[in-house]
């Protein structure tokens, strides 16, 4: 046993039981030190003649949560999981888990290999495999079926969601849920199972009740369609399942070769980056690493839809929050907003309607400015226009306190100017909220050229209270996201609609290529007005023409504002969603290109695809290039998080490297000598296609600098 196991897996004897208990913080990932340390501590209790049982525990507020992800694909060493699993099972005494926290992958894969499981009632299990477009592979798919039956586990690794201990107990995943302490009520099972002379009860020996069918899984594929779109794993997984009928030694090898199959996926290594690049993101370089304070209470200045969904946020975090409009009957319609948001989620099942009250409850409206004073953050998300937000900014600096943070919610200001309208621009940050903010999981957090590093220590707090996933941008047109959908992706959009597709056809192509929708959907959905407004911030700010988007600003002229007015893009039936093809759409389209002398022509799907993907990558290369961003794997997280980029392909510039940095430098000259300007190859993708390099290793290699 080796010094690191050791520490890792401790096994002491009390009384008539063997306790194995694993240290693996922070959340007893499975690497080789735990492996080995369980192996050592059965071989221990196997011989140790006062254990009649072994308990295996673990330290701290997840049980384990699977297999270590950082091993996968590499030489792991010492026992696989698989082999320590199959000891387990074969183990002469009883063997019982004890679940606190969560028992996730190979968490709950190991102690399904144990003969009982008892957890606690707040204890959840799952198989997410899935989300890294895997398939379990320490015999989950082989043991869950016998446990509760092929269509449950089937639904269970087709959402990646975690159970409950309590439906785990219904289900027969879970002997027992604890009442009271956890490891108290464990030895008094353990004891019991002793005194009653219960021995091994291996998973392996009972058979799956009713094999899984096909129209059970086409049902099941069905009813994940939408988190499953563009997965191969799933189809594996039902593979894996049908094979949970044959023996036991027949099916482990089936789920073998698949999920070894699983892992050369280049989804799977996509969605692998992606989980990492989400965790780094909230870690930055420049922030502090003083202790903070905690953040109870959020004060929101503004109660428009981006306030409401903020406060709305705050509350459903469980904070206290202020929220303050100036305007009595503006602040009446968004608490109203917030209501009746409520009582969709109540209606839908989501929440139940104490749960509703008592979010509702959290938010306390006001129409003075003073009452956020006493908040320990201040959000200000008044009306997007620099002056108005200057004047809020300046009263409210002047009644918080000069440590706390004050934010605005911006998605086209310049950070810098806002904070130097205040005497203290130093404890200033922007937070770009996405719509709508109680929902959307992006959080953009804009570091101005004087943000402190303790305020983006606060900022980032806010995005871990709020549960959002944070990215840090520095203050420059449009931060990552909108820089790279304005100059890149929508501005490609509307030039192909001029050169000949029509909104439909640029629509299905990039949906067909994974986006949740396409961009001329997404206008609509959002209002085009809404978009013209905020280019004309935007280009103010830059002082440069906006010549692009002579379509959608049309369709605002003409009070085309999308599915709100009944036409945009596409013409919508009263009340109705579904985007409709509009001959008037493609009238005024082929007039603007008649003005601009373009010669229209049919675009194929490919080319459609093909620009506006390389000049999201493009515009991707130009945001690292001038610091914009400070990882590509920060790019991939604002793409995938905010924008529907397609998960599985691991965000714009992931999806490059994939394509092959020398190809997308080729494409990318062609393009520029077809179109100038905005096509201006990237010395930054150049360098790295000419070392034969990419972004990930871009990433990799900063890092070690650092
Ligand atoms: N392997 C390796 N590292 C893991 C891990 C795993 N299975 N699960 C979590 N970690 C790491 C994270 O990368 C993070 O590391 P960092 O602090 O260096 O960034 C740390 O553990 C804490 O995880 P985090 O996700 O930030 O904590 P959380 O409390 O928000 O969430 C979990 C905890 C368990 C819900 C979450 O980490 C999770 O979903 N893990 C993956 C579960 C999974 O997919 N298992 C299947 C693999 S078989």
């Amino acid at each position: 046993m080796s010094v690191q196991s050791e520490s890792t897996v401790t096994y002491t004897l009390q009384g008539s039981v063997g306790v194995a208990e694993i240290s693996n913080p922070p959340v007893n990932a499975i690497n080789r030190a735990v492996r080995s340390g369980l192996s050592a501590a059965l071989d221990r209790a196997v011989s140790d003649p006062g254990a009649k049982a072994l308990l295996i525990v673990s330290a701290g507020r997840v049980f384990m949560a699977g297999a270590d992800i950082t091993e996968f694909g590499g030489a792991a060493g010492g026992p696989t999981l698989q082999e320590l699993e199959a000891a387990l099972e074969a183990a002469p005494l009883p063997v019982v888990a004890a679940i606190q926290g969560m028992a996730l992958g190979g968490g709950l894969e190991l102690a399904m290999s144990c003969h009982y499981r008892i957890a606690s009632p707040d204890a959840k299990l799952g198989l997410p495999e899935i989300t890294l477009g895997l398939i379990p592979g320490a015999g989950g798919t082989q043991r869950l079926p016998r446990l509760i039956g092929a269509g449950h586990a089937l639904d269970m690794m087709l959402s990646g969601a975690p159970i409950s201990a309590a439906q785990g107990a219904e289900r027969g995943l879970i002997d027992e849920v604890a009442a009271g302490d956890l490891r108290e009520a464990a030895m008094v099972f353990c004891r019991r199972l002793v005194m009653e002379g219960q021995g091994p009860r291996p998973t392996r020996d009972l058979t799956v009740r009713e094999a899984l069918s096909d129209a059970v899984a086409a049902e099941a594929l069905a009813k994940h369609a939408r988190t499953i779109k563009g997965l191969t794993a799933p189809s594996l997984v039902v593979d894996a399942i049908k094979a949970a009928s044959l023996p036991f030694d027949q099916g482990m090898r089936v789920e073998a070769k698949l999920a070894d199959h699983s892992l050369e996926l280049r989804e799977s290594h996509a969605l692998r980056h992606l989980f990492f690049a989400e965790r780094l993101a909230g870690k930055t370089p420049g922030t502090s690493g003083d202790a903070l304070a905690p953040i109870r209470t959020a004060a929101v200045i503004g109660a428009g839809t981006m306030g409401g969904g903020i406060a709305q946020a705050f509350a459903d975090a469980g904070l206290s929050v202020i929220l303050v409009d100036s305007e009595d009957a503006a602040l009446k319609r968004g608490i109203e907003t917030i209501r009746s948001n409520y009582a969709a989620s109540v209606k839908r099942g989501r929440i139940d309607q104490p749960t509703a009250d008592q979010r509702l409850g959290r938010i306390t409206p006001s129409t003075n400015l003073a009452d956020a004073g006493t908040a320990d953050v201040v959000i200000e998300a008044v009306f997007e226009d620099m002056d108005i937000k200057k004047r809020v900014l300046r009263v409210l600096d002047a009644l918080v306190p000069p440590e706390r943070l004050i934010a605005s919610n911006t998605s086209t200001l310049s950070v810098t100017e806002l904070a130097r309208a205040t005497a203290h621009p130093r404890r200033f940050a922007g937070l770009h909220f996405f719509s709508p903010a109680h929902i959307m999981k992006l959080l953009e957090i804009v570091r101005g050229e004087d943000t402190a590093p303790q305020t983006l220590g606060v900022a980032l707090q806010v995005s871990r209270v709020l549960k959002k996933i944070a990215v840090v941008a520095n203050d420059g047109f449009g931060f990552i996201g909108n820089r790279m959908m304005l100059d890149g992706y929508f501005r490609e959009a509307e030039q192909l609609m001029l050169e000949g597709a029509s909104p439909g056809e640029v629509d299905s192509a990039l949906e067909r290529f994974g986006f949740a929708m396409g961009p001329q959907r997404v206008s609509d959905l959002g209002g085009t007005d809404v978009g013209t407004k905020a280019r004309a911030q935007l280009y103010k700010r830059e002082n440069r023409p906006d010549p692009y988007f002579v379509i959608a600003d049309e369709l605002t002229r003409l009070g085309r504002l999308g599915q709100k007015s009944g036409s945009g893009f596409y013409r919508y039936a009263s009340g109705g969603r579904d985007a409709l093809p509009d001959s008037d759409v493609s009238a005024l389209i082929e007039q603007l290109a008649a003005q601009r002398g373009i010669v229209r022509r049919s675009i194929p799907e490919d080319e459609i695809v093909e620009r506006c993907v390389l000049s999201l990558i493009l515009m991707g290369a130009r945001v690292l290039e001038e610091g914009i961003a400070s990882r590509a794997s920060d790019v991939d997280v604002v793409w995938t998080s905010g924008y529907g980029f397609p998960r599985h392909l691991g965000g714009p510039l992931f999806h490059a490297d994939t394509l092959g940095l020398g190809s997308v430098a080729q494409r990318i000259r062609v393009y520029h000598s077809r179109y100038g300007h905005y096509w201006r190859p990237a010395s930054l993708i150049d360098q790295l296609a000419a070392e034969g390099s990419g972004f990930v290793q871009w990433d990799q290699s900063r890092r070690r600098e650092t």
